[in-house]
């Protein structure tokens, strides 16, 4: 069950420069989210306090599953990850970067195994598996960042610009890689972009950071 967000009176202070200024928005269970708006806005800092890698200066965050609220837990971290640009590569083969983040949930071996080859099928990886993920080109990297993200099945999937600096092959794998997950509705999805035009091939809510403020754009 894809979980949903609710941030309240959000504040985000760097230094005494305030970055986001008491936004309130619901991120619903299931859909996907684009967050556009210029460099610097804001976009990377509200995925992380989103993924709880950092705290807001003040207002609050609530996950639910359903009408039930869940605790700040090493469960509720579990059901979510962030990938980010420039994702941290283990120095070992591509099947074994996948299957990472099953080992440490605990997964038997053969669901394991199972589970990273199909993440790495739906990013076009399967022929490099057993090749040293170090040596993957930079836009083969980002898709193993996404079959990395995938093969947990999170419940609340964020995207720091999983784009950006990749060719149109790659992008469009990465695209059609969201889009596979969307189709499931098993996530919800909140993804950052410089493009409009993926913004709109991707989300069904676009939400622009400007001016410390959150809006929603329907289309
Ligand atoms: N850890 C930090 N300490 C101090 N300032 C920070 C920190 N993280 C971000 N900032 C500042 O907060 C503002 C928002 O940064 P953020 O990275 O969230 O923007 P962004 O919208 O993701 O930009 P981009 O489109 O360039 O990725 C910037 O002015 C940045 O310098
Ligand atoms: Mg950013």
């Amino acid at each position: 069950m894809p979980i949903s967000l609710r941030i309240s009176g959000l504040s985000k202070v760097y230094n005494s420069s305030v970055v986001i200024d008491n936004c309130s928005y619901t991120f619903q269970a299931g859909s996907v989210y684009a967050v556009m708006g210029p460099n610097g806005c804001g976009k990377s800092t509200l995925l992380r306090i989103c993924s709880l890698l950092e705290s807001p200066t003040s207002g609050s965050i609530s996950y639910y599953a359903g009408d039930n609220e869940l605790a700040y837990d090493m469960r509720l971290r579990r059901m979510m990850t962030l990938l980010l640009p420039d994702i941290g590569i283990f120095n070992t083969t591509v099947l074994k970067n996948v299957e990472y983040g099953l080992k440490i949930r605990g997964l038997s071996r053969k669901s394991i195994y199972d589970a990273s080859c199909e993440a790495l099928e739906l990013v076009g990886l399967t022929h490099k598996m057993s090749q040293n993920a170090l040596l993957l080109s930079s836009g083969q990297k980002r898709r193993l960042g996404i079959a990395r993200a995938l093969v947990i099945k999170p419940r609340l999937l964020m995207l720091d610009e999983p784009t950006s600096a990749i060719d149109v092959e790659n992008t469009e794998i990465v695209e059609s890689a969201i889009l596979r997950i969307k189709q499931e509705r098993s996530s919800t999805i909140i993804l950052s972009t410089h493009e409009r035009t993926q913004a709109d091939r991707l989300a069904d809510k676009v939400v622009f950071v400007e001016n410390k403020r959150l809006s929603q754009d329907g289309f």
